[in-house]
């Protein structure tokens, strides 16, 4: 019942692309007609091969296209697959990991098991080698991932792929490469482990499941680990966390990692996810049709875990602590119920007005016992509102922050990461949505600014430190039936912040 990586074999060459003796060599054709180098020295190499097909108008060389050709003359490889580039002043980010994700899929489907790319050494503008090679390799894992353990046959793949090479255009950039591939594999892995957590199902990934799966990612990394149970959150005084759990027969699990990997008394940064792991509504229960996925909003705990295991393959030299508040939010003769009142480990009172605005319950006890490490910074990652997928969609992550340097901070880390985020409004103007005439506040604000008022309640638990809040809501899972799944952001994000610290 393990869900198995696809493991594939990455490696990084330098040379003549029409010399590679492998079953594939893959080259980039951009519209209309265009080679790319590596396409131009095969064209050379077999007197206009490549040319010629063109000519004849199998192929645009447009975004998403590609063409298997055999037998190409004075080449040592068995096949050449060419992969439409689309038009090239448009070859950004988005389109070269479309086109790797376009050359991997095509090569799974047409059952080579080795493959050398050439399309890694194509230039993206303000974007150098390592960084082709990183999301070469994390575009690969993504476009090959697959989640069968729930399939009572694993789906049947043809002759898998098994060795991928990744071309640079000269040898003294093979030590870029490599580094790039180091970065990537640690990232994928990552965002692999975030998305088997999120796409389990909420029968079997329950709190205390993901309480296991932390424990076994600090076992196999050397990380401090600590599961507090309800007696422990209680005695904390976490009032609001333990409140949403109380309508499921799932105990509460509040999860503590520690990477102790900076020089000893380097103030941590402390990550901290919600974990929620059916999110039914609670009394305020949600329409049945927007229920089956929100097995999903487990997914803030999820990536941190995920970023843990990254942050252990890379060994990161840097002092990082992961919250995670687990639970489920169901309806029950025990539950919350509207117009209840919950006084929060930091003493504030919340009147509950929907129980379905459960996130920030949890997260708000988790932001409290943050203090006590006295971080350096915390950020904290949630699918919080459904507000912030009407406001942003599906691309970037809502972005909050009470500090300005730290958000920039982040933003640079998401670009480079090109798991982007969308800085919003934190201003007093919101504030006044929260008010509640019986309790310090309120949990919900109305449907004006839903996410942002959610932030607003988030940050009055936030005011003794640097933080930033990611509504990920849009960004951790793709809904629908036939491509339902989790994925995986924004490990890459939060892996590429805690790199960068590790060189300042
Ligand atoms: N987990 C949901 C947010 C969500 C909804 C994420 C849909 C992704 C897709 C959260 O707990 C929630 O229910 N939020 C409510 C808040 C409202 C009651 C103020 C929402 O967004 O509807
Ligand atoms: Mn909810
Ligand atoms: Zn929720």
């Amino acid at each position: 019942m393990e869900n198995k990586d696809i493991e594939l074999e990455f490696s990084i060459k330098s040379g003549a692309p029409e010399k590679q003796r492998t079953a594939c060599v893959v080259v980039g054709v951009f519209e209309s007609r265009k080679l790319s180098a590596p396409a131009t020295d095969i064209d050379r190499a077999s007197d206009g091969y490549l040319s010629e097909i063109l000519r004849g108008g199998d192929m645009e060389g447009k975004a998403g296209s590609t063409l298997l050709l055999h037998k190409v003359p004075n080449i040592l490889a068995d096949r050449i697959l060419l992969v439409g580039l689309g038009k090239e002043r448009d070859f950004h980010e988005k389109a070269y990991r479309d086109a790797i994700a376009c050359a991997v899929k095509t090569l799974r489907d047409t059952g080579s098991m080795e493959a050398a790319i050439t399309l890694s050494e194509i230039p993206v503008k303000k974007r150098d080698v390592a960084w082709n090679i990183e999301q070469a390799v994390i575009a690969t894992q993504d476009a090959l991932y697959r989640f069968d353990r729930m399939k009572s046959k694993p789906s049947e793949a043809r002759r898998p792929l098994k060795r991928v090479i990744f071309a640079v255009s000269r040898r003294g950039e093979l030590k870029y490469g490599e580094a790039g591939l180091a970065r990537g594999l640690a990232i994928a892995h990552g965002i692999s482990l975030a998305k088997d957590l999120g796409n389990t199902p909420s029968n079997i990934c329950t709190p205390e499941y993901l309480a296991g799966e932390a424990q076994k990612v600090a076992q196999a990394h050397g990380f401090g680990c600590e599961i507090l149970d309800y007696a422990a959150c209680d005695k904390l005084g976490m009032g609001s966390f333990l409140s949403v759990g109380k309508g499921s027969d799932k105990p509460p699990h509040f999860i503590v990692l520690k990477h102790e990997g900076g020089a000893k008394g380097d103030k941590p940064v402390v990550l901290v996810g919600k974990a929620v792991t059916f999110d039914a509504g609670g009394i305020s229960l949600k329409p049945a049709g927007e229920m089956d996925e929100m097995n999903y909003d487990m997914s803030g705990g999820g990536a941190v875990i995920g970023a843990f295991r990254a942050i252990g393959e890379l060994g990161l030299k840097l002092n990082v602590v992961g919250l995670i508040p687990a639970c489920e939010n169901m309806p029950d003769a025990k539950a919350n119920k509207p117009g209840d009142i919950v006084t929060s480990m930091s003493g504030q009172t919340i009147e509950i007005l929907n129980t379905d605005a459960e996130g920030r319950l949890i997260l708000c006890d988790a932001l409290t016992y943050a203090e006590h490490f006295d971080p350096d910074v915390v950020i904290d990652l949630a699918t919080l509102t459904g507000a912030c997928v009407i406001a942003l969609g599906a691309h970037p992550s809502a972005l909050y922050s009470n500090h300005d340097p730290l958000a920039r901070e982040i933003e640079h880390a998401a670009d480079h990461a090109w798991d982007r985020v969308w800085r919003m409004p934190l201003w007093d103007d919101y504030q006044d949505q929260l008010k509640s005439s019986l309790a310090d506040m309120a949990n919900i604000g109305g449907r004006p600014g839903g996410s942002i008022t959610a932030a607003c309640f988030l940050w009055r638990f936030a005011k003794k430190y640097h933080w930033a809040h990611l509504d990920i809501a849009g960004t951790a899972w793709i809904g629908g039936r036939e491509k339902k799944g989790s994925t995986g952001r924004p490990v890459s994000l939060l892996v590429h912040f805690l790199l960068n610290r590790t060189l300042k």
